[in-house]
């Protein structure tokens, strides 16, 4: 706890004098509420009991009710001055957190489930923003209410005071215990919630296939059980605070009454005032206030270290992939593109050593060269693609762009001279410009943006675009208007033609289109991207007709590379796996009847 304090103390240090401009008002304020009893004394011993004059009574009830006053005002100033600058910590860590996801790399995401990241950046920080705004200043003015109300109490009267004590003391280890359960159960709810948001988030994205399956009822009841456990934790929680609650309340009331009929006592034998008792017992009940709210405020620190210590789990991550600390002179604009792939393996993070995904990749890819991909299916073509702009890093072996190993790369340089087009085409809430221009080199002005957009579109068959209900400014994605898995494939192909990359990474685009359409933009892809080195995932003779070379992969290793004909005449693995994935499309094709059929396919198994 202290250390995950100490870890959030730069992001407290600018706030560090309203959080103690807090403190000194809530201090200010429990200093007055203590003084009232102090008021009190005086008007019972020397007002009522020495019988002074109207005016004193007036006087010093006017003194309380001033005291009072005072008190609302300073709780007033407290609260002014902690909430701005929680609302700041929480503003700050929320953005650093995203940045943070951002720079992690695909490894880490794949690895996590969206859920646990979206509880950290949601509730997990507001509980941060409530405890620093909150709890930390009322933790303090409650201990600090407690201490001066115990000196006070005991400059009273000690014997008194040693009584109420005895009965306080046992608390201290009830507290301690407390907490500690208190943030085990804290933890466990925070990342059940975690869970049941990934939940959410699952079914309200795969809301389709349920819907189509007929499995609602049963994403339901999944659901429930989820929502149950968080239910259950919360009972429990909240039956540890009653106990708590009411242990830390009776204590103290136990103690105040056996201090009531001491004290009593104490008056008849004339041993202390009037006065003084009521003082003593005042303080004692304003006292009760704080002591009660201990219980919660220590409870919310004890969720609070349990949420630093889920934010540190991911804040902790390491990223990867980043940046070399001395990066080799490469830029975007001056690569040329060659691509080579120097025995380069591969391995996903959680597999077992041995079960490599590529092996021993040697290959040479020439500027402007535009060499297909073919392989069975699970066969390595998307995680090879993928290594290039370093969504993954080899586990052995090099890739190398213009003869430098990527590693020596800066990101950003690496990335603008990449670009991929996925198999499943992901695109974000906005126009149609906006997702086709994600990647384009931002200096570009308004006309160059618009010509650009508009040979991308047209490269990629996208014209379709221009007759939606808005032309391009119709939204599209998530929140806008749903297109047709092919449509998506062109936007998504235009994408990245837009970003007009020295490498392009093709992730068979062109699945979802009819034959004679692909063969178009294929044709119509290397007339405009001369230059561009380009890897292509395909499976249809007419695009791999088309590219300069082609290479064989087999259980992630290559084992034939050269032209489509060389291939077919020389190597009966290649024509064994052409002709399979001719044969497989020609069935779905005739299956489905059309040139959607694949959209739907892959809108299937995108979910
Ligand atoms: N993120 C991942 N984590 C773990 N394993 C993965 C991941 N992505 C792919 N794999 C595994 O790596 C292997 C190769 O997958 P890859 O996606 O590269 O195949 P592919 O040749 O593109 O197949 P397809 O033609 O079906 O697209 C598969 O066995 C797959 O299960
Ligand atoms: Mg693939």
């Amino acid at each position: 706890m202290r250390r995950a304090l100490r870890r959030i103390w730069w992001l407290v240090e600018p706030i560090k004098v309203r959080i103690v401009l807090g403190m000194l008002t809530a201090f200010a304020a429990t200093l007055t509420a203590l003084l009232m009893p102090q008021v009190l004394s005086y008007l019972v011993n020397d007002v009522i009991g020495g019988g002074a004059a109207v005016a004193a009574v007036v006087i010093a009830g006017g003194l309380v009710a001033v005291l009072g006053l005072l008190e609302a005002v300073l709780l007033f100033l407290r609260r002014v001055f902690s909430v701005n600058p929680s609302t700041h910590v929480e503003y700050t860590l929320r953005n650093r957190l995203f940045g943070h996801l951002q720079r992690l790399p695909l490894s880490f995401h794949d690895s996590w489930e969206s859920g646990q990241l979206l509880s950290r950046a949601m509730p997990d920080l507001n509980l941060i923003r409530r405890w620093l705004g909150f709890g930390l200043i009322m933790l303090f003015s409650d201990i600090v209410t407690i201490t001066v109300g115990v000196v006070l109490m005991w400059s009273t009267n000690p014997v008194l005071a040693l009584i109420y004590l005895c009965g306080a003391l046992p608390l201290i280890a009830i507290v301690v215990q407390f907490s500690l359960r208190f943030q085990r159960l804290s933890r466990l709810g925070q990342d059940q919630a975690g869970d049941l948001a990934t939940n959410v988030e699952q079914s309200v994205h795969g809301i389709r296939v349920l819907k189509a399956f007929g499995r609602s009822e049963h994403a339901l009841e999944q659901y429930t059980v989820h929502a149950s456990r968080v239910r259950e934790t919360e009972t429990r929680r909240g039956r540890l605070i009653a106990v708590f609650d009411a242990t830390v309340s009776t204590l103290p009331e136990i103690a105040l009454g056996v201090v009531l009929l001491v004290g009593l006592f104490q008056v008849a034998e004339g041993q202390v005032s009037v006065g003084a008792f009521s003082a003593f017992f005042a303080t004692a009940m304003i006292m009760s206030g704080p002591v009660m709210m201990l219980g919660q405020m220590i409870g919310q620190t004890a969720a609070l270290a349990a949420a630093l210590d889920r934010h540190f789990d991911v804040a902790d991550e390491r990223p990867s992939i980043v940046d070399p600390e001395r990066p080799a002179e490469f830029t975007a604009r001056g690569a040329r593109g060659e691509l080579e792939f120097r025995h380069a393996a591969f391995r996903y993070q959680d597999a077992r050593e041995g079960d490599e995904v590529l092996q021993d990749v040697h290959l040479r890819v020439r500027q402007g060269e535009t060499l297909a991909v073919v392989g069975v299916t699970g066969s390595g073509k998307s995680t090879l693609l993928q290594l290039v702009p370093r969504l993954y890093d080899t586990t052995a072996g090099q890739v190398l762009v213009d003869g430098h190993d990527v590693r020596e790369l800066r990101l950003e340089e690496l990335r603008a001279a990449t670009a991929v087009a996925f198999e499943d085409a992901t695109l974000f809430s906005g126009s149609v410009r906006e997702n086709v221009l994600l990647g384009a080199d931002p200096e570009l002005d308004e006309g160059e943006a618009e010509a650009l957009l508009e040979l991308a579109l047209e490269t990629a068959d996208a014209g379709f675009a221009h007759s939606l209900p808005e032309g391009l400014d119709t939204r599209i994605g998530e929140q806008g208007l749903s297109l047709s898995g092919g449509q998506r494939q062109r936007i998504a192909l235009a994408r990245a033609i837009a970003v007009r990359p020295k490498i392009l990474l093709l992730d068979d685009p062109l699945s979802a289109l009819d034959t004679a359409t692909e063969e178009r933009v294929t044709a119509r892809l290397r007339e405009v991207l001369e230059g561009t080195t380009t890897l292509v995932v395909a499976h249809r003779t007419s695009t791999v007709a088309l590219a300069d070379r082609v290479v064989l992969l087999d259980d992630g290793r290559v084992v034939a590379v050269g032209t489509h004909a060389e291939l077919m005449a020389d190597d009966p693995r290649y024509r064994f796996v052409m002709a399979d994935l001719q044969a497989e499309r020609v069935d779905v094709e005739q299956l489905a009847g059309g040139s959607q059929r694949n959209g739907a396919d892959r809108e299937g198994r995108g979910e």
